[in-house]
């Protein structure tokens, strides 16, 4: 028996070690890895570049405190500003934390305005992570229920509906900020329209409200440039990042622009472990082998050539509801309940996920090649196939 806490629904495989987008079990077996980790390595496993860095900096510092001058610190907020253009950035260790600075940022800057029982407007499908703030904006019941009572000071309106968010702002004077993923990761790979987001700025400025968006899985390359806002033209107040920032190291961020940057003082907020040396580096080499190695790019490159080869293999497959995504931020909508497929997948030597229940879901690392796309496709393509050609009773 086990003793590491029940939290998962583990598949029955652990791996050895990786190299690109492969990773091995303990019997050699070879997997193709179409989700990385879940948006996490960027860079595959095993990248020379990131094995150099982190070797190196283990040698030479790991952890200080923040109650000291980190120089990979700020060398890293200096880059990120740069590709962001945002001010100021917040370093913490995971996707959660990076949104709960965003919603303090939110409560604080209400207070500074004398807004006392500040609100913020959420998504329904949303997925921010699971402390209780968190979980509380998250547009999951599955994912709250049992914690009530839940943190109060959110308004759920449904996603990529201008005219709800409109209402909400002509009826709610407490609303101080708005939380949105530019793409649901969790909730089914569901792409907003740029209008929608432009629109979301336009009623953001006009009412004094953060536009915050939690680009924790879209982020940071994957959909062709390093941020989904830079699709659409227009720049948030606040942005969050985790998951693929350090290829696989823990860190978050939560980057402000403007008055957002200013908000927190000393004492308002920290991390011990926020923005260490280590997590820094890591985060550095990523960002540079993306740049060197035109993963932007690469990402929507290969991601078109995946769509395009879903879209020729499972032309006509009865079944087949929507191929959607950006770049190599994919998903494949089936008419019924899939999660048996991940387990197929993984018979057949391809890690994939599913989620919300019908959507097949892939966020390979960022290096991924056209060689690797096409085989990627076939393996896919024939599992789905498969799976949607028995009775749907057997489902
Ligand atoms: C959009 C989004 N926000 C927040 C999170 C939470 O990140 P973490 O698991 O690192 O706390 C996730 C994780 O899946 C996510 O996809």
């Amino acid at each position: 028996m086990s003793h590491v806490m029940n939290t998962y629904s583990r598949l029955p495989v652990a791996f050895t070690h990786g190299q690109g987008v492969w990773l091995w079990d303990a019997q050699g077996k070879r997997y193709l890895d179409a989700l990385g980790g879940i948006a996490v390595n960027t860079l595959g496993h095993a990248h020379p570049r990131l094995t150099q860095t982190l070797a190196a900096q283990a040698g030479r510092l790991i952890h200080t405190s923040n109650i000291y001058r980190i120089t990979e610190q700020e060398t890293l907020a200096d880059k990120l500003a740069a590709i962001s253009g945002m001010d100021k950035i917040f370093f913490c260790n995971s996707g959660c934390e990076a949104n709960e600075a965003a919603i303090k940022i939110a409560r604080l800057c209400a207070k500074g305005r004398g807004i006392e029982n500040p609100a913020i407007v959420v998504m329904e499908k949303a997925f921010h992570g699971r402390t209780l703030a968190t979980l509380s904006a998250t547009g999951s019941r599955k994912v709250q229920a049992g914690f009530e009572p839940l943190v109060s000071g959110f308004i759920r309106v449904p996603y990529d509906d201008l005219e709800a968010v409109r209402q909400v702002a002509q009826h709610n004077r407490n609303v101080v900020a708005l939380l949105v993923e530019p793409i649901q990761g969790e909730g089914g790979i569901n792409v907003a329209h740029f209008d929608y987001l432009k629109g979301l700025r336009e009623l953001c400025d006009q009412y004094q409200w953060l536009l915050m968006l939690d680009e924790i899985q879209c982020g940071l390359g994957r959909t062709g440039k390093w941020f989904v806002y830079q699709h659409a033209g227009f720049l948030p107040d606040v942005v969050t990042l985790a998951k693929g920032l350090a290829g696989g190291v823990p860190i978050g961020a939560c980057l402000a622009r403007g008055a957002a940057a200013e908000v927190f003082k000393p004492g308002n907020h920290g991390s011990t472990f926020g923005g260490n040396p280590f997590a820094c580096a890591a985060a550095l080499t990523t960002l540079e082998v993306i740049e060197q190695n035109k993963l932007l790019d690469n990402a929507t490159r290969v991601g078109d050539a995946i769509r395009a080869g879903l879209a020729e293999a499972l032309a006509g497959a009865k079944g087949v509801v929507a191929i959607r995504g950006m770049g190599l931020m994919l998903g494949i909508e089936l008419d019924r309940p899939c999660n048996e497929l991940v387990q197929r997948a993984l018979d057949a030597g391809l890690l994939i996920n599913v989620t919300a229940d019908k959507i097949v879901r892939l966020l390979p690392p960022l290096i991924l090649s056209q060689d690797e796309a096409r085989q990627l496709v076939d393996m896919l393509c024939a599992l789905i196939r498969d799976f949607l050609s028995q009775p749907a009773a057997a489902h």
